[in-house]
């Protein structure tokens, strides 16, 4: 699908993901509490969410609202408005919350745009990086203002893998069952607990390669067009679109050899 969007609309969906991605990181970095707690739990006993991320929500639904009042809102912690102007603002207000939790740096917020169900701009803030990495449908992909590129596949066996682990039990027996397959297939793997970071990390050239099952669309909405407008290949399944059952992210030449790899180890199911 491809949905023509016209530019001024672009630059101003734009404009408002990098004000409200901004503000929250700035908020998150400077009034981190030293005495975080732990407000809630969700999947299990170890799916936390902080008092952090709540106002956090709180600050970008706010300035949404504000600014297009009209628009739908899914968000991590809860926001959900069905808006009447076909763009959708798809939320993670922290991701990497377990990392933020216990002071590690890879934390980010990821803010998306989509447009009749198109992602046409993401945007993902690391404050603890310095970073602020943007795309805009058919635009390309940027960290702070220099072009991200993907870097070239290499051979399988050189690729430097990222991943994540979902919070259930039974789902990360499973998702350590695949990557005990995979570490010795190649160069080695990254478990860096912030999946929109994941993606950018593709778009840079940080990573080669990123794939995990169970994420939701505000773990990856934005990230998935960053990696996209680098240059990278994204999908779920082969021939389906990236999906809850599994996201994967590789330039070409990698990308089809790590998902057909991934459907011979059963990633996709628990
Ligand atoms: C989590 C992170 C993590 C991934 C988990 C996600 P959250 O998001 O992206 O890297 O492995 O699957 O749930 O809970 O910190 O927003």
């Amino acid at each position: 699908m491809t949905t023509t969007v016209n530019d001024e609309l672009k630059a101003e969906l734009l404009e408002i993901a990098l004000d409200a991605a901004h503000r929250a990181g700035a908020f998150l970095r400077d009034t981190r509490p030293d005495d975080l707690g732990v407000a809630a739990t969700k999947s299990s006993a170890v799916d936390v969410v902080t008092e952090m991320d709540i106002a956090s929500e709180k600050l970008i639904t706010g300035l949404l609202a504000d600014r297009r009042p009209d628009d739908g809102v899914l968000g991590e912690e809860g926001a959900s408005v069905e808006g009447s102007s076909g763009v959708q603002w798809v939320i993670d207000p922290i991701d990497g919350t377990v990392n933020y939790l216990y002071g590690l740096p890879n934390w980010s917020v990821s803010i998306a745009a989509r447009k009749d169900g198109e992602t046409i701009v993401g945007v993902v803030q690391a404050p603890m990086r310095a970073e602020t990495y943007r795309a805009v449908l058919g635009e390309g992909a940027y960290v702070n203002d220099r072009p991200a590129r993907v870097r070239p596949a290499p051979a399988f066996g050189m690729a430097l893998v990222g991943t994540g682990f979902g919070y259930r039990a039974e789902r990360r027996a499973r998702q350590a069952e695949v990557v005990a397959h995979l570490i010795p297939e190649v160069r080695d793997i990254r478990r860096a607990g912030s999946a929109a970071i994941d993606l950018c990390d593709v778009a840079t050239g940080r990573l080669d390669a990123y794939y995990e099952r169970g994420l939701n669309a505000w773990d990856y909405a934005a990230g998935d067009l960053i990696a996209r407008e680098a240059g990278a290949l994204t999908g779920g399944r082969p021939g389906e679109p990236l999906s809850t059952d599994l996201t994967v992210a590789a330039p070409p030449g990698l990308f089809e050899p790590l998902q057909a790899r991934l459907e011979e180890l059963g990633a996709w199911h628990d």
